[in-house]
């Protein structure tokens, strides 16, 4: 699909206003909930941006409901997520890797007309290091009726069904990329303003590099499909890099501008891999599609598939698109673990 065209240096605010008016009917209610996820963005820049000074390093000593060690900017992120979207009138539900069930929002807002899913803080592991971490979102449009309390069956629905879905990132600079009417633009943020300004508009993931990010560390417990899959990136006619760092949402950014393919494959220990559908790998598999990319689970496209629970996992394979073809039809005669 296009777009109205914008030229770099168009606020984000500015963006979604202008494009939400080519769609007819349109009432602002989904303006208003980019907004307070731009809102909640710029403040975990802010926070992330001074955690060696603010208190924020290190864990609270809680377990998440997942069962992994809450760090001090995980429950900050989560609060400040929950709280910009709480009070817009625009979400009725929020889907968090932080928050044991859904977050249904107070009665006054049961109008909210959208479910958010989000990852408030992906790369846990990379905070105290002050390595790139950030948050991942997806939106769907509610199916049960606005003004009445929204339904777990809002959400458990397959991620070719979300209205659109971004990321934000916390790296040298801050940048939300936005994939909505099936086109992907990034904005990055000027701190001394505040605001967002277009800087990589219609993003499109490059097909002619060879970059693969896997955690090696797992090699011995890859099925045969993933093993040959990285031989084959190992051959030095591939002229293939590899790059990891431990935060999906920075390997996924770096993959999306230069070209690449992401794996996090099932092994017998966790059969059904480690990310998560609802926050993780649908946002993401719907951003790299409208960016010309693919994402599936070494079997079947990502977004065809439907979560059976709120934290369901799944093993991810996304990327440029010829890449991921390669791995998937490699990945595909593996016995299923799951
Ligand atoms: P989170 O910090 O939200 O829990 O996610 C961590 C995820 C993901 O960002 C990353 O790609 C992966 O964990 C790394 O896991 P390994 O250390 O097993 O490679
Ligand atoms: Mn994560
Ligand atoms: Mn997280």
């Amino acid at each position: 699909m296009s777009q109205p065209q914008f030229e770099e240096g168009t606020t984000l605010d500015r963006f979604i206003l202008e494009s939400r008016m080519a769609h007819p009917g349109a009432t602002g209610v989904y303006v208003n909930l980019i907004k307070g996820i731009e809102l909640a963005g710029k403040m975990i820049s802010s926070r992330v941006n001074k955690a060696g000074l603010a208190g924020m390093l290190g864990a609270v000593g809680n377990v998440n409901v997942q069962g992994e060690e809450q760090q001090k900017l995980d429950v900050y992120a989560n609060n400040v997520f929950i709280s910009s979207l709480e009070h817009r009138g625009a979400a009725c539900m929020i889907v968090s890797e932080e928050s044991d069930g859904v977050v249904r929002v107070g009665e006054q807002w049961h109008s909210g007309r959208y479910v958010v899913t989000v990852d408030p803080l992906d790369g846990s592991s990379n905070i105290d290091v002050n390595a790139t971490i950030g948050t991942i979102f997806g939106i769907y449009r509610r199916l049960s009726e606005e003004g009445t309390p929204a339904q777990d069956s809002d959400v458990l629905r397959p991620g070719y069904e979300m209205v659109s879905a971004g990321y934000i990132i916390y790296g040298a600079g801050t940048m939300l990329v936005l994939a909505s009417d099936g086109v992907v633009n990034g904005f990055t943020l000027d701190p001394a303003v505040g605001e967002f300004f277009l800087s990589h508009p219609d993003i499109q993931v490059p097909n002619d590099k060879v970059m693969y990010s896997i955690n090696d560390a797992y090699a011995q417990a890859w099925q045969p499909g993933v093993k040959s899959f990285i031989e084959e990136m190992q051959k030095p006619e591939r002229k293939a890099s590899a790059r990891y760092i431990g935060s999906l949402v920075a390997d996924f950014h770096r993959n999306l501008l230069k070209g690449g393919v992401f794996l996090y494959p099932a092994t017998a220990k966790n059969p059904e891999g480690k990310l998560r559908l609802l926050y993780e790998a649908f946002p993401l598999g719907y951003i790299i599609e409208a960016a010309g990319g693919a994402a599936t689970n070494g079997r079947k496209r990502i977004l065809d598939l439907t979560p059976d629970a709120l934290h369901a996992r799944t093993p991810l394979v996304i990327g440029s698109k010829a890449l991921v073809a390669e791995a998937t039809e490699l990945m595909s005669q593996d016995p299923a673990l799951a």
